[in-house]
């Protein structure tokens, strides 16, 4: 597979064009962002990391029977991913509150969730992300009911298998977003899975192993992401 020009540069990583029009390379750099990018510093390792960690997960949600992007592992930063067509939604579900939904509702942090909360937001940078619900999807074009839908049902199906697997694993998934998109009309999970777009608390001591440490200036970033990789028992 013959890795052509650069298409799109995210926050974290980048998309290539391929010699084939069905797919793309997708590229983790060390790059780390929050804040909407007003904090960014290279974190040494990140990208190999998320890049592993992101294709064990794909691959488990897939062997759970759920339709995802990836396709290849193509080297310790890439792999080769299908070419979506994105509903510019993320789609987020909570277990434990944490984050902007304490702050939007003014709850604590490591509260149970029971059932589970979902939540569109727009992808927006410009706006800085704001939420959305079924009918701005709707109205403004984004996506039909039935492609809300699918997200939704989607979405709670992987919660089911990623609560299990790391459950087992001593940790807790606190809450996670996804991105889904289109390929030959049928929505798929894209985008990634990493610690960078999730929360994982250990389940004895509550210490954060995500992204939250690099937010709140913890430290031991990295060695995180490195530790829940051990513990799921993704190679690295
Ligand atoms: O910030 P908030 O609490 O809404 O985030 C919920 C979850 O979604 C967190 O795990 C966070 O890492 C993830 N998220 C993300 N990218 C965004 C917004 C949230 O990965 N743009």
């Amino acid at each position: 597979m013959e890795k052509k020009r650069e298409l799109y540069r995210g926050k974290a990583k980048s998309v290539y064009e391929t010699d084939d029009p069905n797919h793309y390379i997708m590229l983790f750099r060390d790059d780390t962002s929050a804040f909407n990018g007003k904090k960014i510093e290279q974190l040494d390792r990140k990208g190999r990391t998320n890049n592993h960690f992101n294709f064990f997960i794909m691959k488990k949600l897939e062997e759970a029977g759920i339709p995802v992007h990836v396709e290849e592992l193509l080297s310790d930063t890439e792999c080769l991913v299908k070419k979506l067509e994105m509903v510019p939604v993320e789609c987020v579900v909570r277990n434990v509150s944490a984050g902007s939904i304490c702050k939007r509702y003014g709850v604590k942090e490591g509260l149970d969730l029971n059932p589970p909360t979902f939540e569109f937001f727009l992808k927006s940078d410009a706006l800085d992300d704001p939420m959305v619900n079924d009918s701005h999807i709707v109205s403004f074009g984004w996506g039909t009911q039935e492609d809300i839908d699918t997200m939704r049902n989607l979405s709670y199906k992987i919660n089911e298998v990623l609560k299990d697997l790391f459950d087992k694993a001593g940790l807790i998934l606190v809450d996670y977003k996804l991105e889904f998109g289109k390929y030959n009309g049928q929505l798929i999970l894209g985008d990634e899975f990493s610690p960078d777009g999730c929360r994982l608390w250990d389940k004895e001591t509550r210490k954060k192993l995500d992204k939250d440490r690099f937010r709140q200036g913890l430290g031991g970033v990295i060695e995180a992401y490195e530790e829940v990789a051990r513990r799921i028992g993704c190679p690295l």
